[in-house]
């Protein structure tokens, strides 16, 4: 734990009011950035393009790389952020990071059958699978080719290197569905490769485009998003098994009905009574019950072994060691806005 000299002091109400200035004015030409560079002369490319842009969710890469931009920099106690513009090349990783994000929701969405995203019908439940797969290879196309545009090769390099990271990290999912004797390290290579390693990467880039030269803030910044990466996975998955679908904003019940095991259940397996074991094993095989009754009783189950509150304790604990990273900044609303954000991942509903 961190000391109490040590843990973020809560940003005072201007402080607040400059970094939401900051941020929403950063975000704003994060998203003009990104439609400019996605924009295609062919009307019916240009409707695809325009569709996937409703998914604007969080928007936590963009956000966090923004932040981090600030956070690092050695000058962040004293910038007056209702005038501080962020550098274009912050704003160029910031709309990489999220088209990156972007692209492996709609693939993720043909491997799940998923009919509603952000409170939208899916591209694949609008136009079918070829489109959207062909759809998600034009937005990483397109990421990269905007990445480029900073003539940093190490954010080529790495932008590069999380792709081949989060593909990997979905296709050993892939290799373990319906696998009920999925273990915990390898949930955790999954989630964080296939979700961590890009929020990790968002954090680093944004502050390495601010001008952050310093290996040791760099390893701070990857640290903190690839633990809050890991939790915000696990909060996902724990929406998916206990939240409703009007709430979250998108298709629930998917990992069940994918044969996806995830935290909770990984615990409810370990822990249960060998009879009860057998009985969620059978449950969990038995696809001819919708996934909807499936997920329901197994939420049931899962209650017996308390596994969706040992989840939520992983969870709070990661956030918690994320924002152990956070010690070493210079005070500043950056560093206090990080520890708040870090805090929201898994008190999230949606
Ligand atoms: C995959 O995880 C998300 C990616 C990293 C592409 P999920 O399958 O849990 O994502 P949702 O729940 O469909 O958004
Ligand atoms: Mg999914
Ligand atoms: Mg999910």
């Amino acid at each position: 734990m961190p000391s109490a000299a040590d843990t973020p002091s809560p940003p005072s109400v201007d402080a607040l009011s400059g970094i939401q200035s900051y941020v929403a004015r950063t975000l704003q030409r994060v998203q003009d950035r990104l439609e400019a560079q996605t924009a295609s002369d062919l009307p019916p490319v240009q409707r695809l393009v325009r569709h996937v842009e409703r998914y604007r969710g969080k928007m936590v890469r963009p956000t966090l790389a923004a932040i981090w931009g600030l956070a690092a920099r050695p000058d962040a106690p004293s910038l007056n952020l209702e005038r501080h513009d962020a550098p274009e090349n912050l704003v160029i990783v910031a709309a990489v990071c999220e088209m990156v994000h972007l692209a492996t929701l709609v693939h993720d969405d043909v491997l799940d059958e998923a009919d509603t995203r952000r409170r939208t019908a899916t591209v694949n439940r609008l136009h079918g699978n070829e489109t959207a797969v062909i759809l998600g290879d034009y937005l990483l196309s397109s990421a990269y080719h905007l990445c480029c545009q900073t003539g940093s090769t190490a954010a080529a390099l790495a932008i590069g290197e999380v792709g081949m990271t989060l593909c990997a990290g979905e296709l050993l999912q892939l290799h373990h569905r319906e696998d009920f004797s999925l273990d915990e390290p390898t949930y955790f290579e999954i989630i964080d490769r296939k979700t961590a390693s890009l929020i990790a990467v968002a954090c680093r880039l944004g502050a390495a485009a601010a001008g952050c030269d310093d290996p040791a803030m760099a390893a701070r910044a990857d640290a903190f998003g690839r633990m809050l990466g890991v939790a915000f996975q696990i909060q996902d998955d724990l929406l998916d098994l206990t939240g409703a679908e009007a709430t979250v904003g998108k298709s629930v019940g998917k990992d069940v009905e994918k044969g996806k095991l995830t935290l909770p259940l990984i615990h409810h397996l370990a822990a249960a009574p060998a009879a009860r074991r057998g009985e969620t094993l059978a449950l969990l095989a038995d696809t001819a019950l919708p996934a909807i009754q499936r997920t329901a009783q197994l939420r049931e189950a899962m209650s017996l072994t308390g596994s969706i509150d040992h989840a939520r304790s992983v969870a709070a604990g990661l956030v918690s060691r994320a924002r152990d990273q956070l010690t070493d900044l210079p005070d500043s609303p950056a560093r206090s806005t990080l520890a708040l954000m870090a805090d929201a991942v898994v008190t999230r509903s949606f």
